[in-house]
Parts: C-alpha cells; structure tokens; sequence
C-alpha cells in the first residue's frame, strides 16, 4: 500500500472521517443445507432480499430475531461471503465480494489473547502496512481517552467485559473505515456497563461521524442509538419496516423516560411480536 495513502488516512484517525454511504440492494443469501444427514445437500434461503441504506455520519439498528441472517448480512457487506443476489455499494461503487472497505466488529470480541491491548488495537493498520511507530502513534491518544491508558500492555484476559469491549472498538474504529460494521457489541454485558458503553459509541459517533451499522437484540439500546432502526422479522429473514427515528441529539439516559422514546419502543416491539408474515 502507498505510504501516502497510509499516512493520510492516519491524520483522519485523530481528526475524524466523514462517513460514507452504505447501499445494500436486494441482497439475499442461500446456503447449501443437507435437511437430514442422508439427503444432499439442496440451495436453503437463509435470508430473503434486503435492501438497507447508511448514510454518513447515521447510526442504523439493525433488530430481528435469532437466525434471520444479521450476520449473514454482514458477512456480505464486510465482503467475506458473496451474496446469492443483489449488490452492495459505498458512495455508488459496486463493493460486492470485496474486502477492505468497512471496519468490523464481529459478534465475539476476537482480541488475541498473547497480544498486549496496544497490539490488539494496532493489529487493522498492521495488516495495512502501517508502521509500527505510526500505528501506536495513532492509537495511544484513543487508548487514553477511552479509559485504557493503563492497560495498553495488559493481556485481554486482564481487562473487565466492558473494557474488552471498549478495546475491540477502538481496533474497529483504528482500522479507520467510513463504515463500522458493529454485530452485538454489546451483548455480554451487565445492564450497567452495558449502558455506560451506550453513552461511549453516541459519544464515538458524535466525535468521529461514521457511518455505523450497529445489530442488537435490545429495544431500548436500538431507540437509543439509532438514527434509523431496520426491523427484521421470519427465517429467511426481510426488512419488515424501516423506522426513522426523529429524537432530539446529542441523546443520553433522560430521553427514555419521554412519551416519544417509548412510543418507538411499541413501534419495534410490536413489530417483532407480530408473527404475522
Ligand atoms: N456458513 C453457513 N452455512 C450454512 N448455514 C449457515 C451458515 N452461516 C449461517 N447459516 C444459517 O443462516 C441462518 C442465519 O444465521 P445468522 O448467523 O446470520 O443469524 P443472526 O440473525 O445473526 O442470528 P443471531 O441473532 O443468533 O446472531 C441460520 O439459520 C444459520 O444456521
Ligand atoms: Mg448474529
């Protein structure tokens, strides 16, 4: 990779980069599923045509049930997996089946447990080239500032759930790609921490305008969040509505107790308890 290049894109690392504009047309997914251990193997849609839209600098939910192919999706928008159908875009480029061009978190945390935290947050530009003193140049100010200042040379299994958590995000968000690509972040944790690290991403999101795609389980976390919620229902799954969540920001803790917080929240809820297909 151009040093050029490297370099550049590590000045946006301290100062911001703007998001860019996910499309994600029609994509749907089929697998090779054997349906008992002696039939062959036959194409099983394990998720219907989607199509979802991130525009820079939106923080979009993406809630369904268990197994309606959010990671699937995600699979496919990160470029790991081709879709069976339709396209994926960013800024109107054709991305489809390519790797590079999204930051993302996987549902487990993925830190390397022989790593230091510095190492395991460094490792996005390590694969790109970054050099070392570069890397670490770029990721010691977010380290402090997030609270892990003094376990850069700490082992993952050293650091609480949430601040595993908090490491895991910083290495997405140092991999310094317009799109973050966030599967659960969340999902572990205990009520408390998990709202604290709630408040840290509007705060993220607030300093660094991504574009983030963020999937979750929880209602209130998803209203919270989201400029724009996707609610997924069935198995395939589809897009049953697309919500655009109209509430004031910058948001914290006070805005669920408000008529409107709850009003979404019904929204969802209802949506993901209507069997309905
Ligand atoms: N590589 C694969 N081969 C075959 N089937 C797969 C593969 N990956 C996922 N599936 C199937 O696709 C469906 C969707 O899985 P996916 O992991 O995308 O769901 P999910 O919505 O992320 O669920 P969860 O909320 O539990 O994480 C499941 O039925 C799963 O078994
Ligand atoms: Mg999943």
């Amino acid at each position: 990779m151009a040093a050029e290049i490297v370099e550049e894109d590590l000045g946006t690392v301290a100062t911001g980069v703007a998001g860019s504009t996910l499309t994600v047309n029609n994509v749907g997914k089929s697998y090779n599923i054997a349906k008992t251990p002696k039939s062959p193997p036959e194409p099983t849609p394990v998720l219907q045509p989607v199509s979802i839209t991130a525009p820079p600098g939106e923080l979009v939910t993406i809630v369904g049930p268990s197994g309606c192919g959010k990671s699937t999706l995600f699979g496919i928008v990160a470029g790991l997996e081709e879709p069976t159908q339709g396209t994926v875009e960013i800024d109107g480029q054709d991305v489809t089946g390519t790797t590079g061009h999204v930051g993302y978190m996987l549902q487990k945390d993925m830190l390397l447990p022989w790593r230091s935290i510095l190492d395991n947050v460094i490792i996005g530009l390590e694969v790109r080239g970054v050099k070392r003193s570069d890397a670490v140049a770029a990721a010691r100010p977010l380290l402090q500032e997030y609270g892990l200042g003094d376990y850069e040379q700490a082992r993952p299994a050293q650091l609480s759930g949430g601040m595993r958590q908090r490491a895991a995000l910083l290495r997405t968000l140092l991999f310094n790609r317009p799109i973050m690509l966030l599967d659960e972040p969340f999902g572990a944790l205990d009520a408390q921490t998990r709202l604290q690290m709630q408040l840290w991403l509007l705060e993220v999101q607030e300093s660094f305008q991504k574009s983030i795609v963020f999937v979750t389980h929880d209602i209130d976390e998803a209203v919270l969040l989201s400029d724009r919620i996707y609610v997924m229902r069935g198995r395939p799954g589809y897009v049953a509505r697309e919500i655009h969540v109209d509430l004031p920001k910058p948001r914290d803790t006070q805005i669920t107790t408000t008529p409107e917080f709850t009003a979404y929240k019904d929204e969802v809820r209802s949506l993901l308890m209507d069997k309905g297909e």
